[in-house]
């Protein structure tokens, strides 16, 4: 203690800068997160492998926020490969660049961290991360990312006794690695090795079916109680059927809006989609429950191993679950049974989200579209000696430098604003075209599958209202089954083969924003693009302005420089922020004079 004046003020000093922030963010709290990704070894199908982790957890920890929350999630790769991460629904307003994938962020090098901040601005839900580069969701690396409503806002049910999360999806022995030159060698991907629910395989519910020693998932419950399960198939490929032995699951949320509770048995879960069930244990527990996820709209009796099954274990459980899985859905003589059961979920347009004012009370229907977008997809095509997959005949390649980042340093050539708005009748090419959308659009969006395969749909940056489904090809004449006035509100949509799915999006989000297929193998063979929104006028609407810590690539890769020892950069184009720090300057100068 050499000046005792000097330490006066330095603690002075200190209680201003820690109460900054809480001064200038008391509404917007922060979150703060560590993800370090890594390889691990693990046996989910009773092989051992290698698989990607976070945390050395798989699947990864939990991150949980509150509606308008700043989370701070510092990514750190430990792989030997580049990463980005991205957050599945999170919508990032005005923000795209934490968004995490190819047209948005550089990649994350092997043996660097990058930092995200973005505000979960206006949200609520069940979401979840996972590594968007190389295939590598394939191996894991993905984990739920909740969203809870303030506490001002109640939910639309009794407040559940628990929260339980459960990840589901189709699982290969073989690597993303493997996975991914199977893919460039034109190759077909063939039959999952079985499902795994929270990284774990199947319980031995048939020993000719399941081997010993495959570790399985106990969900451990009270009697008498209901909890939240939130449930995401954060697979591959294939659409899941899931359901639990002599309960029934009343559906309650999807991907941030509350829906109107229905009660089910079982419910299809596609590719990259998320539910929350309120599930009530009103069994008298003579036994153990399974719980099931089977691959859906395939040859079950072909595909029975790729069956994913989990144990409910009440406190007072008499002994394990024994005797055969409930019944899978039996479609033979009712095909639209899957197609009636995704149009019967609805919005609750009186349940509050993340605002006081109900969520529904947006009333889609009665405004004009400004645009419509055909997007056709059909079965993977060979361009040019490869396997390709397509949209409106295009099959998209990511540019070297990410798409605002070479606006704003006016690199010319990295892609084209010409993605065509209907399918057309040309040789299909390899191509960066993008969507030229228009700022305060509202516009219609038609998925059309001439694939042989379910597909799902997903739009980052948005919520979109899902307003029609159906067979056969889309004409303007379905317009007149839409439904206008409860549709839900999400970001993944399913897309039957050899049918179609209608949504509406109100472009009220500046950026970049991802439109992709869910489908890993397809994603991965070029089937997505990026709408482009840019508002013209300087309303305080406009864009945030990149990170402090933005990564350089492509073009660009000479300003790169090593930022290991850089803080974390705070939100931009906040005029709260330079307020601020108008009041810490006007603190220092009265400090020092
Ligand atoms: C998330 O945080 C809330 C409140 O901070 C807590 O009640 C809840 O249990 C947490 N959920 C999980 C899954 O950690
Ligand atoms: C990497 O992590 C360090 C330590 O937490 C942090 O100070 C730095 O800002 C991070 N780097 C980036 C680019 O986010
Ligand atoms: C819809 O939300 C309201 C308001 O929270 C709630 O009271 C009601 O039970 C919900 N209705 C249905 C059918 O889910
Ligand atoms: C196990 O599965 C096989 C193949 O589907 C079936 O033939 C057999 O009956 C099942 N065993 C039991 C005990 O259910
Ligand atoms: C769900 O439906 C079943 C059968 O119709 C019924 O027994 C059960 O009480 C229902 N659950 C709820 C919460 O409505
Ligand atoms: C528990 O319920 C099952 C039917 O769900 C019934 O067969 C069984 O006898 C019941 N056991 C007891 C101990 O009540
Ligand atoms: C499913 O596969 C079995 C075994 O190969 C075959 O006998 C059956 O015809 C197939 N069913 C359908 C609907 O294709
Ligand atoms: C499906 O239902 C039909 C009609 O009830 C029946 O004939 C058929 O055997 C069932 N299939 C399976 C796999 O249970
Ligand atoms: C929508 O379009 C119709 C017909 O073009 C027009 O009459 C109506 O005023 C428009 N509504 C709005 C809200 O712009
Ligand atoms: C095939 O590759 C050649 C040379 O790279 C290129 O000029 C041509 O446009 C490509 N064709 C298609 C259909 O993409
Ligand atoms: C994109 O759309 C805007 C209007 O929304 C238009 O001014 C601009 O010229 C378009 N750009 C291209 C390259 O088509
Ligand atoms: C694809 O389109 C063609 C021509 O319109 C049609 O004949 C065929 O049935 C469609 N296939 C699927 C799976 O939609």
């Amino acid at each position: 203690m050499a000046d005792p004046g000097l330490s006066r003020f330095c603690l002075f000093c200190l209680v201003h800068i820690a109460l900054l922030p809480s001064l200038c963010f008391a509404a917007d709290p922060y979150v703060f997160y560590d993800l370090h990704v890594s390889y691990l070894t693990a046996s989910p199908l009773g092989v051992p492998q290698q698989v990607i982790a976070v945390n050395e957890r798989f699947p990864g920890p939990v991150i949980n926020s509150t509606t308008n929350n700043n989370v701070v999630v510092n990514v750190w790769n430990d792989l030997d490969e580049d990463l980005l991460m991205t957050w599945s629904g999170i919508q990032m307003r005005r923000n795209s660049w934490q968004d995490g994938v190819l047209g948005t962020n550089c990649p994350i090098h092997p043996k660097k961290n990058w930092t995200y901040q973005f505000q979960v601005k206006d949200q609520i839900g069940s979401f979840f991360y996972f590594p968007s580069l190389k295939f590598q969701r394939a191996s894991g690396g993905f984990g739920p990312f909740i969203i809870n409503n303030r506490n001002i806002i109640p939910i639309p049910f009794a407040q559940p006794d628990g929260d339980i999360i459960i990840m589901i999806g189709d699982w290969y022995t073989r690597s993303h690695k493997a996975l991914r030159s199977a893919l460039d060698a034109g190759q077909d991907l063939g039959m999952p090795d079985g499902v795994i629910i929270n990284g774990k395989g199947p319980y031995r519910y048939n020993t000719t079916l399941v081997p010993d020693g495959i570790e399985y998932e106990t969900i451990h419950v009270d009697p008498g109680k209901t909890y939240r399960l939130r449930v995401h198939n954060v697979g591959i490929s294939t659409s899941l059927n899931f359901r639990i032995q002599n309960h029934f699951l009343i559906l309650a949320e999807t991907e941030g809006h509350y829906t109107v509770q229905q009660n089910f048995t079982d419910v299809d879960i596609h590719v990259g989609q998320s539910y929350s069930f309120l599930v009530t244990m009103d069994q008298n527990a003579s036994s153990d429950y399974y719980i099931v996820a089977s691959a859906r709209f395939v040859n079950e009796s072909l595909w029975q191993r790729v069956t994913g099954v989990a144990v409910l274990h009440y406190s007072n459980s008499k002994g394990p679950a024994t005797g055969p899985l409930p019944d899978p859905p039996n479609d033979t003589y009712d095909k639209s049974r899957p197609l009636n059961q995704a149009v019967s979920i609805r919005q609750n347009v009186s349940a509050s989200g993340a605002r006081p004012n109900p969520q529904g009370s947006f009333h889609y229907g009665s405004i004009n579209v400004t645009e419509t977008y055909v997007i056709k997809i059909v079965p993977p095509v060979q361009i040019n000696g490869t396997l390709r997959a397509t949209l409106n005949g295009i099959s998209f390649v990511n540019p070297n430098t990410p798409i605002r980042l070479a606006d704003q340093y006016k690199v010319k050539g990295e892609y084209k604003l010409d993605f065509p708005s209907r399918p057309l009748n040309r040789t299909p090419r390899i191509d960066r075209s993008v969507i030229n959308a228009t700022y305060k659009g509202f516009i219609e969006v038609i998925f059309q599958n001439n694939d042989t395969v379910m597909q799902s749909f997903h739009v980052d940056g948005y919520s979109f209202f899902v307003i029609g489904m159906d067979f056969g090809d889309w004409t303007e004449e379905s317009r007149n089954r839409y439904n206008k006035w409860d549709a839900i509100s999400r970001c993944t949509t399913q897309v039957f083969p050899g049918g179609w799915t209608a949504v509406l999006v109100s472009l009220d989000n500046v950026g970049t924003w991802n439109i992709r297929a869910e489908n890993l193998d397809r994603w991965y063979l070029g089937q997505e693009t990026y709408m482009k929104i840019v508002n013209p006028e300087e309303n305080g609407e406009t864009e945030m302005a990149a990170p402090e810590n933005v990564l350089y690539c492509g073009a660009l890769q000479q300003l790169s420089k090593d930022l290991t020892n850089s803080a974390v950069s705070l939100p931009r184009g906040s005029s709260k922020l330079s307020f601020c720090l108008l009041v810490a300057f006007y603190a220092m100068i009265t400090l020092f004079s």
